[in-house]
Protein backbone atom coordinates (compact mmCIF):
# COMPACT_ATOMS: atom_id res chain seq x y z
CA UNK A 1 0.00 0.00 0.00
CA UNK A 2 1.16 3.49 -0.68
CA UNK A 3 1.66 6.09 1.82
CA UNK A 4 0.74 9.90 0.83
CA UNK A 5 0.61 12.70 3.19
CA UNK A 6 -2.18 14.74 3.51
CA UNK A 7 -1.06 18.47 4.11
CA UNK A 8 0.62 21.67 2.29
CA UNK A 9 3.09 22.05 5.81
CA UNK A 10 6.38 21.46 4.53
CA UNK A 11 7.71 20.65 7.81
CA UNK A 12 5.55 18.30 8.33
CA UNK A 13 6.37 16.94 4.32
CA UNK A 14 10.09 17.36 5.58
CA UNK A 15 9.14 14.91 8.46
CA UNK A 16 7.67 12.14 6.83
CA UNK A 17 9.53 11.92 3.61
CA UNK A 18 12.56 11.84 6.38
CA UNK A 19 10.91 8.06 7.25
CA UNK A 20 11.71 6.63 4.29
CA UNK A 21 8.32 5.34 3.55
CA UNK A 22 6.71 8.21 2.38
CA UNK A 23 5.17 7.80 -1.70
CA UNK A 24 3.79 11.58 -2.47
CA UNK A 25 1.39 14.45 -1.57
CA UNK A 26 -2.13 15.24 -1.52
CA UNK A 27 -3.21 19.21 -0.79
CA UNK A 28 -6.43 21.01 -1.68
CA UNK A 29 -7.28 24.53 -0.84
CA UNK A 30 -8.07 24.19 2.81
CA UNK A 31 -4.65 23.17 3.37
CA UNK A 32 -3.27 25.50 1.46
CA UNK A 33 -4.93 28.44 3.27
CA UNK A 34 -4.45 27.29 6.33
CA UNK A 35 -0.61 27.64 5.33
CA UNK A 36 -1.32 31.05 3.83
CA UNK A 37 1.20 30.82 1.29
CA UNK A 38 0.62 31.07 -3.27
CA UNK A 39 -0.55 27.46 -4.22
CA UNK A 40 1.58 27.45 -7.33
CA UNK A 41 4.98 28.61 -5.11
CA UNK A 42 4.16 25.81 -2.32
CA UNK A 43 3.51 22.67 -5.00
CA UNK A 44 6.82 23.94 -6.58
CA UNK A 45 8.24 23.96 -2.58
CA UNK A 46 6.52 20.19 -2.33
CA UNK A 47 8.13 19.03 -5.59
CA UNK A 48 11.71 19.76 -4.57
CA UNK A 49 11.15 17.50 -1.51
CA UNK A 50 9.10 14.50 -2.56
CA UNK A 51 9.30 12.96 -6.63
CA UNK A 52 6.20 10.81 -6.31
CA UNK A 53 3.04 12.02 -6.83
CA UNK A 54 1.83 15.57 -6.02
CA UNK A 55 -1.48 16.47 -5.94
CA UNK A 56 -2.73 20.02 -6.66
CA UNK A 57 -6.56 20.82 -6.42
CA UNK A 58 -8.05 23.00 -9.16
CA UNK A 59 -9.69 26.03 -7.91
CA UNK A 60 -12.04 26.09 -11.01
CA UNK A 61 -15.45 24.79 -11.32
CA UNK A 62 -15.65 24.78 -15.16
CA UNK A 63 -14.99 22.15 -17.95
CA UNK A 64 -12.40 25.02 -19.66
CA UNK A 65 -10.87 26.42 -16.81
CA UNK A 66 -10.48 23.64 -15.29
CA UNK A 67 -8.02 22.26 -17.99
CA UNK A 68 -6.54 25.54 -18.31
CA UNK A 69 -5.59 25.98 -14.37
CA UNK A 70 -5.14 21.90 -14.30
CA UNK A 71 -2.18 22.14 -17.55
CA UNK A 72 -0.80 25.62 -15.52
CA UNK A 73 -0.45 23.56 -12.41
CA UNK A 74 1.17 20.14 -14.48
CA UNK A 75 3.73 22.67 -15.53
CA UNK A 76 5.00 23.12 -12.59
CA UNK A 77 6.97 19.67 -12.17
CA UNK A 78 6.58 16.35 -13.56
CA UNK A 79 5.66 14.60 -10.93
CA UNK A 80 2.36 16.85 -10.34
CA UNK A 81 -0.99 15.04 -10.11
CA UNK A 82 -4.35 16.91 -11.61
CA UNK A 83 -6.75 17.31 -8.93
CA UNK A 84 -10.29 17.85 -10.22
CA UNK A 85 -13.67 17.40 -8.47
CA UNK A 86 -15.98 14.48 -9.11
CA UNK A 87 -18.47 16.91 -10.90
CA UNK A 88 -19.65 16.52 -14.72
CA UNK A 89 -17.12 19.20 -15.48
CA UNK A 90 -14.65 17.72 -13.58
CA UNK A 91 -15.06 14.16 -15.36
CA UNK A 92 -14.98 15.85 -19.03
CA UNK A 93 -11.62 17.78 -17.55
CA UNK A 94 -10.31 14.63 -16.56
CA UNK A 95 -10.61 12.71 -19.67
CA UNK A 96 -9.46 16.01 -21.79
CA UNK A 97 -6.06 16.11 -18.96
CA UNK A 98 -5.43 11.98 -19.39
CA UNK A 99 -5.78 12.52 -23.13
CA UNK A 100 -3.02 14.67 -23.05
CA UNK A 101 -0.78 12.49 -20.55
CA UNK A 102 -1.30 14.77 -17.52
CA UNK A 103 -2.56 12.95 -14.29
CA UNK A 104 -5.38 13.49 -12.43
CA UNK A 105 -6.34 12.49 -8.84
CA UNK A 106 -10.72 12.66 -8.78
CA UNK A 107 -11.83 14.21 -5.21
CA UNK A 108 -14.52 14.42 -3.35
CA UNK A 109 -15.80 10.63 -3.98
CA UNK A 110 -18.58 9.83 -1.91
CA UNK A 111 -20.66 7.36 -4.04
CA UNK A 112 -18.92 4.14 -6.25
CA UNK A 113 -20.55 5.21 -9.52
CA UNK A 114 -18.81 8.54 -9.85
CA UNK A 115 -15.52 6.23 -9.13
CA UNK A 116 -16.64 3.85 -12.28
CA UNK A 117 -17.54 6.91 -14.52
CA UNK A 118 -13.84 8.58 -13.47
CA UNK A 119 -11.83 5.17 -14.15
CA UNK A 120 -13.89 5.29 -17.53
CA UNK A 121 -12.22 8.88 -18.40
CA UNK A 122 -8.54 7.55 -17.61
CA UNK A 123 -8.17 8.70 -13.60
CA UNK A 124 -4.38 7.77 -12.01
CA UNK A 125 -6.19 8.23 -8.93
CA UNK A 126 -9.99 7.99 -7.27
CA UNK A 127 -10.58 9.82 -3.78
CA UNK A 128 -12.92 8.77 -1.75
CA UNK A 129 -13.48 10.38 1.61
CA UNK A 130 -13.81 7.66 3.96
CA UNK A 131 -13.77 10.02 7.00
CA UNK A 132 -16.44 12.38 6.21
CA UNK A 133 -19.07 9.46 5.42
CA UNK A 134 -18.14 8.23 9.11
CA UNK A 135 -18.91 11.95 9.72
CA UNK A 136 -22.46 11.72 8.82
CA UNK A 137 -23.12 7.97 10.04
CA UNK A 138 -22.85 6.05 6.44
CA UNK A 139 -19.74 3.34 5.99
CA UNK A 140 -16.54 5.08 4.72
CA UNK A 141 -14.57 1.78 3.89
CA UNK A 142 -17.54 0.08 2.21
CA UNK A 143 -17.21 2.54 -0.56
CA UNK A 144 -13.94 1.61 -0.53
CA UNK A 145 -15.28 -2.21 -0.74
CA UNK A 146 -17.40 -1.29 -3.40
CA UNK A 147 -15.26 0.23 -5.77
CA UNK A 148 -12.27 -2.51 -5.29
CA UNK A 149 -14.66 -5.03 -6.54
CA UNK A 150 -16.02 -2.82 -9.66
CA UNK A 151 -12.33 -2.12 -10.88
CA UNK A 152 -11.41 -5.37 -10.07
CA UNK A 153 -14.27 -6.57 -12.17
CA UNK A 154 -13.96 -4.18 -15.20
CA UNK A 155 -9.37 -4.27 -14.85
CA UNK A 156 -9.96 -0.45 -14.22
CA UNK A 157 -5.99 0.86 -13.46
CA UNK A 158 -7.14 3.80 -11.71
CA UNK A 159 -5.16 3.35 -8.11
CA UNK A 160 -7.95 3.90 -5.00
CA UNK A 161 -6.62 6.75 -2.86
CA UNK A 162 -8.28 6.48 0.75
CA UNK A 163 -8.37 10.13 1.85
CA UNK A 164 -9.95 11.34 4.96
CA UNK A 165 -8.65 9.16 7.23
CA UNK A 166 -8.79 10.04 10.33
CA UNK A 167 -7.48 7.16 12.47
CA UNK A 168 -4.70 4.00 12.21
CA UNK A 169 -8.11 1.89 11.87
CA UNK A 170 -9.22 3.36 8.94
CA UNK A 171 -6.11 2.92 7.50
CA UNK A 172 -6.33 -0.76 8.79
CA UNK A 173 -9.54 -1.62 7.02
CA UNK A 174 -8.47 0.27 4.39
CA UNK A 175 -5.24 -1.89 3.85
CA UNK A 176 -7.28 -5.22 4.10
CA UNK A 177 -10.02 -4.36 1.62
CA UNK A 178 -6.82 -3.56 -0.73
CA UNK A 179 -6.72 0.52 -1.54
CA UNK A 180 -4.06 1.32 -3.76
CA UNK A 181 -2.90 4.21 -1.43
CA UNK A 182 -3.97 5.71 1.64
CA UNK A 183 -3.38 9.51 1.90
CA UNK A 184 -2.96 10.46 5.54
CA UNK A 185 -2.46 13.35 8.21
CA UNK A 186 1.11 13.65 9.80
CA UNK A 187 -0.75 12.90 13.28
CA UNK A 188 -2.08 9.43 11.89
CA UNK A 189 1.18 8.61 10.01
CA UNK A 190 2.72 8.38 13.92
CA UNK A 191 -0.13 6.97 15.19
CA UNK A 192 0.79 3.91 12.42
CA UNK A 193 4.10 3.26 14.91
CA UNK A 194 2.39 3.30 18.14
CA UNK A 195 1.54 0.39 21.26
CA UNK A 196 1.48 0.80 24.16
CA UNK A 197 2.77 -2.86 24.57
CA UNK A 198 5.93 -1.69 22.86
CA UNK A 199 6.57 1.45 25.15
CA UNK A 200 6.35 -0.46 28.17
CA UNK A 201 8.35 -3.63 26.17
CA UNK A 202 10.75 -1.15 25.82
CA UNK A 203 10.88 0.40 29.01
CA UNK A 204 10.99 -2.62 30.91
CA UNK A 205 13.71 -4.23 29.01
CA UNK A 206 15.79 -1.04 29.86
CA UNK A 207 14.99 -1.23 33.18
CA UNK A 208 16.38 -5.22 34.07
CA UNK A 209 19.71 -4.45 31.45
CA UNK A 210 20.76 -1.37 33.73
CA UNK A 211 19.90 -3.04 36.64
CA UNK A 212 22.37 -6.13 36.10
CA UNK A 213 24.93 -3.66 34.53
CA UNK A 214 24.60 -0.25 35.87
O1 LIG B 1 -7.34 15.90 1.27
C1 LIG B 1 -8.62 15.40 1.36
C2 LIG B 1 -9.00 14.71 2.63
O2 LIG B 1 -8.02 13.83 3.04
C3 LIG B 1 -9.58 15.60 3.68
O3 LIG B 1 -9.71 14.99 4.93
O4 LIG B 1 -10.11 15.08 7.36
O5 LIG B 1 -10.65 17.09 5.95
O6 LIG B 1 -12.04 15.04 5.81
P1 LIG B 1 -10.68 15.58 6.06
Amino acid sequence: MELYIDTANLDEIREAHDLGVLDGVTTNPSLIAKEGIDYGKRLAEICEIVRGPVSAEVIALEYDAMVKEGKMRAEIADNIVVKLPVTVDGLKACKALSDEGIRTNMTLCFQSMQAMMVAKAGAYLVSPFIGRLDDISQDGTELISQIRTIYDNYGFATKILAASIRHPKHMLECALIGADVATVPMNVIKQLMQHPLTDNGLKKFLEDYNKAFA
